[in-house]
């Protein structure tokens, strides 16, 4: 499937549709360049599962984790970017997270590929010329 972000404006719209796609599955490897909107596009998906927290990549605990208020639902936002070893995954629980049931959002899944869950999708969000992004899974 495709969802096109047209602008930051209608970005809501595009999280809403992809909210209205998810499937069974509850780990969502979000691949792209650096810049490509991963984190952005997260955050709107959060915010349209009823999170009302600060979404912001999580840049020191690697896992940020937030609570939907409307479903009251946990929704787990990696970011693997500074991941040097995958031991530091393992030392982490990334278990105890993937496995859960809760939702997990993830960028850069690339550094822990060897981990991801079998039934994981992998989402890709990429940059146009115009600026719109373009997310495919
Ligand atoms: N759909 C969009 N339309 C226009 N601008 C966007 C969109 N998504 C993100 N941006 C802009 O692009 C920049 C980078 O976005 P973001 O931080 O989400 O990227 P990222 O993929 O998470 O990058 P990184 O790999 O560094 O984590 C931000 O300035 C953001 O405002
Ligand atoms: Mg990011």
């Amino acid at each position: 499937m495709e969802i096109r972000i047209e602008s930051l404006d209608k970005i809501r719209e595009a999280a809403h549709e992809f909210v209205a796609s998810l499937g069974e599955s509850t780990v969502y490897a979000f691949y792209g360049k650096m810049g490509a909107g991963k984190t952005t596009f997260i955050k709107a998906i959060c915010e349209e599962l009823g999170v009302s927290d600060v979404i912001t990549s999580p840049t020191f605990a690697i896992v940020n984790e937030y609570r939907s208020d409307t479903s009251g639902e946990i929704i787990y936002h990696f970011d693997f970017y500074r991941i040097k070893k995958l031991e530091e995954v393992y030392d982490m629980g990334f278990e105890d997270y993937f496995y859960s049931g809760a939702l997990c959002f993830i960028e850069w899944p690339e550094l822990i590929e060897e981990v991801l869950p079998e039934d994981a999708v992998k989402v890709s969000i990429s940059e146009n010329a115009d600026g719109s992004r373009t997310v495919s899974f």
